[in-house]
């Protein structure tokens, strides 16, 4: 079984970028943890990172009949994104959306996703404790 996790733009950041609401670890960390939960599952997990929405729209096509499930942290294209939205409902395949913060505790244009109706579920507010969880998410849905 093989899950794709994609992260969207400034993710790249991590570490540095806001760490009052992001934390310290690096995106590297973060993927180092979640291959070693990975590893524990059995399952192989790819980990990619871009600024760019298109090459997310990209990624997710391409993403049909190659693997089981999609963890997608969109970042700030969750909250503006139709292309993302579109992608996701025609690929048919489970994306668990997540997030690091929790984005209904934060400002009001950042409560609204434009992803969740298409998305199985949403995982939000867990640092990075929310991508072992999406990977468990992602390895039990069908
Ligand atoms: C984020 C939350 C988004 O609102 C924000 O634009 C991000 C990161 C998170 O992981 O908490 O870039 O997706």
């Amino acid at each position: 079984m093989k899950i794709l996790f994609l992260n969207g733009p400034n993710l790249n950041l991590l570490g540095t970028r806001q760490p009052e609401i992001y934390g310290r670890d690096t995106l590297a960390s973060i993927e180092a943890s979640v291959q070693v939960r990975a590893q524990a599952l059995g399952v192989s997990v790819e980990f990619r990172q871009t600024n760019d929405e298109g090459q997310l729209v990209t990624w997710i096509q391409q993403a049909k009949g190659a693997v089981h499930a999609i963890a997608l942290n969109a970042a700030a294209y969750t909250h503006t994104s139709i292309a993302l939205r579109d992608a996701i409902a025609a690929v048919e395949l489970p994306v668990i959306e997540l997030h690091l913060s929790n984005i209904h505790a934060r400002e009001s244009f950042r409560h609204h996703s434009m992803i969740a109706p298409v998305c199985r579920g949403q995982i939000s507010g867990f640092g990075a404790l929310s991508y072992i969880l999406a990977l468990e998410a992602a390895v039990n849905v069908n």
